[in-house]
C-alpha cells in the first residue's frame, strides 16, 4: 500500500507543474476554440424564446462551458485573478483535449464526423469519449441553468439529439432531473453550495468532485457498445481512466486553469493503437509514457487488491492535511526543477 501512495504521489508529482511554463498570458491557455465560441446565450439559435443548443457540434458544446465560466467566475474572484482559480476549468480544458486529440471523432470511421476532411468540428454520437462527455458537459450545464445563476429560465433551454441513441440522452432541465435525478442534484449541490458566502475552496473541491464522480457513474459501461470501435489499449485506457478519476476525485485535486493545462501535457496526445505498449511509444514524450504507465499501475493494483487500494486512498485522503501534503510535495518538486 506504501508503494501505492509514494507511487501515486509520484505521478502527480511528475504531472502537476503550477506554473505558467512559457506561456505569457492566461488566454494562450483558453481551451481550443474558445474566442470562436458562443459566450452568451444571445450567440444561440432562438425558437419561441427557447435557446437551442446543439451539444453535437463542438463550438456549441464549449460555448455551453463557456457560459457556465462567465456566470460562476464571480464566485471564485476571492481565490485569485482572472478566473484562473475556477475549477470549472477542467472540463472545457478536458474537452479540448479530446478534441485536439481526435476523440471526438468517429471512431467507427463511416462518416466524416470530426476529420479534417469532412466536418472539422462536427462530434460524433459513436465517439464514447464524446458521450461520456456529454454527461460532464450538458448536465453540469442544465444544472446551473436549474440552479438560476446563468439568468436564464429553465424551460427556455433545449439542446439538440444526436443522429441516434436518442434515448441515452436527456435534452433539457426537465428531463434531465428525471432520467438523471441523482447526477443533477449532485451538481445542483455544488451550485448552492458555491453561492452560500461561507464556501471555501476545499469545500468547492469536494462538491466538484462529488458531482463529477456522480455523472460518471455506471456513463462509462452505457456506452460499451462503442469499445468495438477502439484499439484494446484505447477501450482500456478509457476504462482506466474513469477509474484514475475517482482516485483523483479522493485527493480532491484543484482543477484550476494552470494546474489542469499543465497535467494535460501528461495525456496521451492521439487515440493509442493496438501496438501502443506504455513506457515504450516512441512518438509520446517521457512524461506522456510515464502517465500512461501509472495510470496502468494504479489500474492494476485497484483490480489485484478488489478495490481495496481505492477504499485505502479515500481513507488516507480524509483529511485536509494529507491533501495538502500531496499538494505541498508538487510544489516543492517544482521548485527543484524549476
Ligand atoms: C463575461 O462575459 C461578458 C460579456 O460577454 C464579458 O464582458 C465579461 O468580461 C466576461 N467575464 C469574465 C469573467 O469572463
Ligand atoms: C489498463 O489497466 C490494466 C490493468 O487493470 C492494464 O493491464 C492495461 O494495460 C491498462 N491499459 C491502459 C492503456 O492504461
Amino acid at each position: 500500500m506504501m508503494a501505492l501512495l509514494s507511487f501515486w504521489s509520484f505521478i502527480l508529482v511528475g504531472c502537476f507543474a503550477v506554473s505558467l511554463a512559457g506561456a505569457s498570458s492566461l488566454s494562450e491557455l483558453y481551451p481550443a476554440l474558445w474566442e470562436e465560441s458562443p459566450g452568451q446565450f444571445s450567440d444561440f439559435k432562438v425558437e419561441n424564446n427557447v435557446y437551442i443548443i446543439n451539444p453535437w457540434a463542438y463550438l456549441d458544446r464549449m460555448g455551453m462551458y463557456k457560459i457556465l465560466l462567465n456566470n460562476t467566475a464571480r464566485y471564485f474572484e476571492k481565490f485569485g485573478p482572472e478566473n484562473e482559480q475556477n475549477i470549472l476549468w477542467g472540463l472545457p480544458l478536458q474537452y479540448s483535449w479530446q478534441h485536439k486529440t481526435g476523440r471526438l471523432a468517429d471512431p467507427s470511421k463511416r462518416t466524416s464526423c470530426g476529420y479534417e476532411s469532412g466536418d472539422p468540428l462536427c462530434i460524433s454520437v459513436d465517439s464514447w469519449w464524446a458521450d461520456v462527455n456529454y454527461f460532464l458537459g450538458a448536465l453540469p450545464f442544465l444544472a446551473a441553468v436549474d440552479s438560476g445563476i446563468l439568468g436564464v429560465s429553465p424551460d427556455q433551454v433545449k439542446l439538440l439529439p444526436p443522429p441516434k441513441d436518442q434515448m441515452k440522452f436527456c435534452y433539457d432541465v426537465s428531463s434531465c432531473l428525471l432520467s438523471f435525478p441523482e447526477k443533477m442534484t449532485k451538481w445542483n449541490l455544488f451550485y448552492q453550495y458555491m453561492q452560500s458566502p461561507s464556501s471555501n475552496f476545499d469545500g468547492l473541491l469536494k462538491h466538484l468532485w462529488d458531482a463529477h464522480s456522480a455523472s460518471l457513474e455506471n456513463t462509462g459501461d452505457r456506452f460499451k457498445d462503442r469499445y468495438a470501435y477502439y484499439s484494446k489499449p484505447e477501450e482500456e485506457f478509457g476504462k482506466n481512466w474513469t477509474l484514475i478519476v475517482e482516485y483523483l476525485a479522493a485527493s480532491r485535486f484543484p482543477t484550476t486553469m494552470i494546474r489542469v493545462h499543465e497535467a494535460q501535457k501528461g495525456l496521451p496526445p492521439r487515440i493509442l493503437l493496438d501496438t501502443d505498449v506504455a513506457p515504450f511509444i516512441s512518438d509520446f514524450t517521457s512524461l506522456q509514457n510515464t502517465l500512461l504507465s501509472g495510470v496502468n499501475i494504479v489500474s492494476s493494483t485497484h483490480k489485484l487488491t478488489g478495490s481495496s487500494s481505492l477504499t485505502l486512498w479515500k481513507l488516507l485522503m480524509n483529511t485536509q492535511l494529507a491533501r495538502r501534503v500531496i499538494v505541498e510535495i508538487v510544489d516543492r518538486f517544482l521548485f527543484i526543477v524549476n
